[in-house]
């Protein structure tokens, strides 16, 4: 099916003004790396570029870079021109050489209970044995690795792997599923996968390595999967195709020597699909120089990471906000990071409490859908732990709404932990907009611009929205994390980002928003086809093309409801199939979950007679929404029917 273009726009979510204002308090202004804010942020705007040089000298380079940012081929930017490293370089390479060798990279929980620790030293040594195993099946420089597991530590070896020796991964969330990793597979043409038996999840299993047998059949490519054995579910073994993890790591071609490939700083270093406007998912391209530079910045200057402090990023490695700040960010400032496999209320709602207790986190930093999901248990099961070592919280995804920012900022964090609110997405690599631990912070909006940023609120012709005035949210200069492509589609990048401001040169995030007198900006929605459910990003077209493609269903078209808990849930509207027998939801549900995975399945499935199509043939969606929540239609002439 093509795609199907919405007529109208997403409903902004409401992000009301607010006089709560929450001053630093003297011991976070003490303890911060950077303590004048607004100075620092005029700083770095007298010269952004040297701004980011300056952060870039702070990092190892095999070569320094003759040019820190080419613009002479915009919008195809070029950050830190002639320079070679590695991230893996600066993430664990560069430790060997101080006590970082033996501080911990990585705490593990595993639902079950199962603990497991690596120091920088023992996790290097992980990785290089793997990266010679990659290397044995032939993986060379350039090459697309896609990786489909859970949270277990197997997955961030992985990672840093394929890095390591020139070869760009592609991880596929473990909460996709056939259709969804298939068509990643295919698009990136990996010819290796790596995955596991399985996943744990609540209590439950879910069979990865099946997932990824049905999506290996349907993709073709790939010529060898390396599977972690994790559930010690019977799984079936395709010979000369399919090895084990710690069978192949037990090779004596398992070496833990291994040289890190020097790459240039505008070598591709990975691959993340996202969800746009159409059905195919788009491969955001980061590369080796810039990204690392944003990250451990960025990483350093709002977190405030210390060598004493024990960081935990509750997101999944799968998205950028796990690649950013759970595996390179973090380790690049040498951090020690819990990953915790489960979910947050098994066995019980106090899951997370308990994990910040026993590991005596100090920075949190997670997702408004996870802080609503816990706040509805109740204030008793946080407060049946010790959560004094929280210095800091952070929130990212979508806006925090007031009533769940303050449940955080007073139960969490016990009033004294400013909350670090990061807009960004997976194109930018890391935060754009957001506080320093000394920033003044009003719940619900992520502040300003990170020094060095440039960012407005602009109305379509370009002009600067007055303040309040809702507006496109752009970025007005390349910055060092920013993509530098759509993966082998260039042309949708222009168009994609570039092309509404093009004269301009600015970068469209695709976000409205509205900038407050005191120049904080507020997060209204979506301007395309996006929708934020549960912080996870999915596009309308998306899960209209899993719903056609079940036979019984002919059209559909879905649309975004608010949700307390999730900020917005999926209701879908699905014609039957004339002559075919009319499928039930439940149907169509499971049918959903298989071929795009459980976070794409609709909260509900209408089976209609018709659409509400303009002349042209468009859906109007919101007509659909407004019926959906019971609101006046409006204007209904451009309506055919
Ligand atoms: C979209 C990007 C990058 C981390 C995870 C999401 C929304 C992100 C915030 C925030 C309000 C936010 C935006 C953005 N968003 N952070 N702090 N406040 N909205 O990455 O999946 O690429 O989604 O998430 O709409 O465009 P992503």
């Amino acid at each position: 099916m093509s795609p199907q273009q919405s007529d109208d726009r997403a409903a902004p979510a409401g992000a009301a003004a607010t006089a709560e204002l929450y001053e630093p308090s003297p011991d976070v202004l003490e303890a911060a790396h950077v303590k004048d804010w607004e100075n620092a942020r005029a700083e770095a705007e007298k010269d952004p570029v040297a701004f980011w040089e300056e952060r870039a000298r702070e990092l190892d380079w095999y070569e320094p870079w003759d040019q820190a940012l080419d613009d002479s081929n915009a919008p195809f930017f070029q950050w830190f021109v002639g320079g070679k490293t590695n991230v893996v370089l600066n993430a664990l390479d560069r430790h060997m050489a101080n006590a970082r060798k033996n501080k911990l990279a990585l705490i593990w929980e595993g639902e079950n209970g199962e603990q497991a620790t690596m120091s920088y030293f023992r996790l290097r040594q992980e990785v290089n044995r793997f990266a010679n195993v990659l290397k044995s099946m032939g993986v060379a420089k350039g090459d697309r690795v896609t990786i489909y597991m859970g949270r277990i530590p197997e997955i961030i070896v992985a990672m840093l792997a394929t890095v390591k020796i020139g070869a760009m991964h592609s991880v596929v969330y473990g909460g996709f599923s056939t259709e969804a990793l298939a068509e990643r597979i295919e698009d990136a043409r990996s010819r290796v996968l790596i995955t596991a038996d399985g996943s744990y999840i609540r209590g439950k299993t879910v069979p990865l390595k099946q997932i990824a047998d049905e999506a290996v059949a349907r993709s073709g490519y790939v010529e060898h999967v390396i599977v972690v054995r994790r559930t010690g579910e019977p799984v079936n073994m395709e010979a000369s195709r399919d090895y084990w993890y710690h069978e192949l790591m037990a090779l004596p071609i398992a070496s833990p020597v291994c040289e890190t490939e020097p790459m240039d700083a505008e070598d591709p270093m990975f691959i993340l699909y996202t969800s746009g406007t159409t059905g195919r998912p788009k491969g955001v391209l980061h590369t080796h120089g810039g990204y690392q530079v944003q990250i451990a910045t960025t990483l350093k200057w709002v977190f405030d990471v210390q060598d004493d402090d024990r960081w935990w990023c509750a997101a999944d490695p799968g998205w950028i906000t796990g690649h950013s700040y759970i595996v390179y960010g973090p380790l690049i400032l040498g951090a020690t990071s819990l990953l915790y496999e489960g979910a947050p209320d098994y066995p019980y709602p106090d899951r997370w409490w308990r994990l910040v207790e026993q590991y005596a986190v100090s920075v949190l930093y997670t997702a408004p859908t996870a802080i609503r999901g816990l706040m509805r248990f109740g204030g008793s099961w946080p407060q049946r732990h010790d959560l004094s070592s929280l210095r800091l919280l952070g929130t990212v995804g979508e806006p925090i709404n007031p009533e769940a920012w303050r449940w955080y900022h007073n139960t969490i964090g016990g009033g004294r932990c400013p909350i670090m609110d990061t807009w960004w997405q997976t194109e930018t690599g890391g935060f754009m907009i957001t506080p320093l631990p000394v920033t003044p912070l009003k719940p619900g909006s992520g502040t300003k611009p990170f020094p060095g940023i440039e960012m407005d609120v602009v109305r379509d012709d370009g002009t600067s929205c007055d303040p309040n005035e809702e507006g496109k949210l752009v970025v007005k200069r390349p910055w060092p994390g920013m993509l530098r492509t759509i993966y082998e589609d260039p042309d949708r990048y222009v168009e994609q980002y570039w092309s509404e401001f093009a004269e301009q040169g600015w970068y469209l995030t695709g976000d409205s928003a509205r900038r407050d007198e005191d120049g904080y900006v507020w997060i209204i929605g979506r301007l395309d086809d996006v929708i934020k459910v549960a912080g996870y990003r999915l596009g309308t077209a998306e899960i209209e093309s899993a719903l056609v493609s079940h036979p019984s269903v002919s059209e559909a078209a879905v649309i975004a409801v608010p949700d307390e808990v999730k900020g917005n849930v999926i209701h879908a509207f699905c014609i039957p199939t004339a002559g075919t027998e009319k499928p039930t939801e439940e149907t169509l549900k499971q049918h959903v979950r298989k071929e795009t995975g459980p976070i794409a399945v609709p909260a509900r499935i209408e089976i209609v007679d018709s659409l509400p199509k303009t002349r042209s043939g468009k859906i109007m969606r919101r007509v659909l929404r407004a019926k959906a929540l019971g609101e006046p239609v409006g204007d209904l002439s451009t309506l055919a029917d």
